[in-house]
């Protein structure tokens, strides 16, 4: 280790804490610490707090906690080293005689680095030159102005063998330190090096300390064989631990009020995204993505969403990423799965269909629990109790992959819960639930057109299903037979449960989607023109209140009679012959003979 414990208790002495992060996070004065929005997820209340007598931050929503050093860690992706070196600059203090290796080792990157912003500016102004004109037709006429070139920096690499190098070595650099720098490639039998890059478009890459580090070089010529090309690994560039645009998306993320990065495949989406405005998308460089990449993602928001193509190989690529986070899942960090229609990337997307469009298949981005259930309940049919046994099995042993053994816990109990839903051992909830405040508040019946319609309360059981579908896992057999005044709500309602009866997992997104595309559009929207919102609550709360106020609404309205009617309404309503929604609504009326095998379990 480079520095002694000495120096850093020092170090750490001289800075306080609130001055270094209050530059990022506003902080304000609360008795003896310091409170602010955390850093690591969204919210509206603060629950960030930096401590300077303790020397330390702690976050209660994401869990972090810890000192400057980490800090600098955490929220700039640098080294323990690196971060130190910064505060010691800030500090003014001295850093101590350094270990000859880590200090030739600096010296050589800072060589290297030199010599990487060299050849971008060559690259650049080989874009504007004679010789470069068919590469700015070619970016032309994929939609990039000069203006858009400049902005990512992008060049052109000649073709010729020793363009490059001939510039480089005029300006004073020595072969082997091109060569080490990935620009020229050394032929074996000592014969001289040549330009690794020709006739190809070039886009800087830069490491999370805005460092550049490497270029990713497309083929201009349909058949060179390589159709992208990026530096080789050198002492400035890991392709497995860096990620194109990075430095620049990150500092996006929060100007875009956004939970993460957007991960896309390839250079040219990265800049169609930002030229749609998602300006904080990232792309590994042609590889899958690796832990080291993950845990960037994460440094800069806690639910990147990764784009993929809605084939088949896109599939599978998602499927290598699900796995590779699922160890790194912790509470709060997770990862969305956005699948675009197949054989279309982001680039293409944005082109042929409009930013809009792309701003909706991001919007509406699967969890990580939707896809890894998804994969599993579909790798055989389920019709034996055997292939039952084994989805559960599978999913137990997915689940066991979690490191973090809370997140872990959740995601048995979800699985354990859609498996019921499957299996069509659907729970009725309402009579044995606790009693608990239903939701009909003072205002809302003032909203209600009369004391005892209940039609606020039928707004407000609807929007709630709407917004949380998930409440249907307890409460699907209430929801269909509960009351409702309106003709207008119960179609709503039928297409709800049409919807939920067919599809094993049913999310917000999934639901609106389903509900638009069958004419319903406006009275969603008229729905939650008329819901006064409530209070975010946990799943629990959310759920009772549900229930609680469906029983309300029941009893009021409530003879048997109107129930009995409802089922026979609904059965009208499924008759299209969807068969599977037919046996799953005997299923359904089946299962609340027996409501009460599953009590105590929400
Ligand atoms: P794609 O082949 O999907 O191309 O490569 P693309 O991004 O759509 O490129 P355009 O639109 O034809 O220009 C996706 C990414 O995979 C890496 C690059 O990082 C590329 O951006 N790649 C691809 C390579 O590293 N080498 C290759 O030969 C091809
Ligand atoms: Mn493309």
């Amino acid at each position: 280790m480079r520095f002694g414990e000495d120096f850093i208790e020092e170090l750490k002495s001289r800075v306080k804490p609130s001055d270094v992060i209050g530059r990022t996070v506003k902080l304000r004065r609360q008795g003896r610490e310091f409170a602010g929005l955390s850093p690591f997820n969204k919210e509206k209340t603060p629950s960030f707090f930096v401590n300077d007598e303790k020397g330390f931050y702690h976050c209660f929503s994401s869990g972090k906690h810890g000192d400057v050093i980490s800090w600098f860690q955490e929220t700039e992706g640098l080294s323990f080293t690196e971060a130190v070196e910064r505060l010691a600059g800030e500090a003014g203090m001295a850093l101590p005689a350094p270990d000859p290796e880590a200090a030739q080792k600096a010296q050589r990157q800072k060589g290297l680095l030199e010599w990487m912003e060299e050849a971008a500016r060559f690259f650049t102004a080989e874009l504007g030159r004679v010789r470069g004109r068919h590469a700015r037709h070619y970016l032309h006429d994929r939609g990039l102005d000069e203006q858009a070139c400049a902005a990512f920096g992008l060049g052109y690499a000649p073709s010729s063998h020793s363009a490059l190098k001939d510039y480089l070595v005029q300006k004073g650099a020595g072969l082997g330190v091109l060569v080490e720098a990935g620009l020229l490639i050394a032929p074996d039998g000592g014969r001289s090096p040549y330009d690794r890059f020709r006739d190809r478009v070039m886009f800087p890459i830069h490491d999370a300390r805005r460092r550049l580090v490497g270029f990713g070089g497309r083929a201009l010529s349909a058949d060179d064989k390589a159709k992208y090309l990026n530096s080789p690994e050198t002492p400035l560039f890991h392709k497995g631990r860096t990620l194109y645009h990075y430095p620049k998306a990150r500092a996006a993320v929060r100007k875009a009020n956004a939970n993460g990065l957007v991960v896309a495949e390839g250079y040219m989406d990265v800049i169609a995204l930002a030229r749609a405005g998602i300006e904080h998308a990232v792309a590994p460089l042609g590889t899958a993505l690796t832990e080291d990449q993950l845990r960037l993602l994460w440094q800069a928001g806690p639910e990147p969403v990764l784009c993929f193509d809605g084939d088949a190989a896109g599939q599978r690529a998602a499927h290598r990423a699900l796995d590779r986070a699922l160890p790194m899942l912790e509470p709060g960090r997770t990862l969305k799965f956005a699948f675009l229609p197949s054989g279309l990337d982001p680039d293409d997307m944005i082109r042929t269909r409009g930013r809009a469009a792309m701003e909706d298949v991001l919007r509406e981005a699967r969890a990580l629990v939707d896809v890894l259930w998804e994969r599993e309940r579909q790798r055989e049919p389920l019709d034996t109790p055997e292939s039952r046994a084994g989805l559960k099995k599978r999913l137990r042993q997915a689940a066991s992959e979690i490191g973090n053994k809370e997140v872990a816990s959740f995601y048995v109990s979800e699985f354990y819960a859609r498996i019921d839903v499957l299996f069509r051992r659907v729970r009725s909830g309402i009579q044995e639930r606790a009693p608990a405040k239903a939701f009909p508040s003072a205002d809302l019946r003032k909203l209600a057109s009369g004391p005892a319609s209940g039609r606020a309360e039928q707004w407000f059981l609807l929007a709630q299903i709407m917004a949380h579908p998930q409440i249907l896992l307890e409460a699907d057999e209430t929801f269909a037979n509960m009351p409702l005044g309106d003709e207008g709500l119960n179609r709503l309602r039928d297409a709800i449960l049409e919807h939920w009866l067919a599809e094993t997992s049913v999310d917000r997104a999934s639901l609106h989607r389903h509900l638009t595309h069958e004419g319903f559009a406006d009275d969603i929207r008229e729905l939650e023109r008329r819901t006064i919102p409530v209070p975010e609550q946990s799943d629990i709360d959310r759920v009772t209140r549900w229930l609680t106020t469906a029983q309300d609404l029941i009893e009021r309205a409530g003879s048997a009679d109107e129930q009995a009617a409802r089922v026979k309404q609904l059965l009208d309503g499924l008759k299209r012959g969807d068969q599977s929604s037919l046996r799953a609504l005997g299923a359904t009326r089946q299962s609340a003979k027996f409501g009460d095998e599953d009590e105590g379990n929400v």
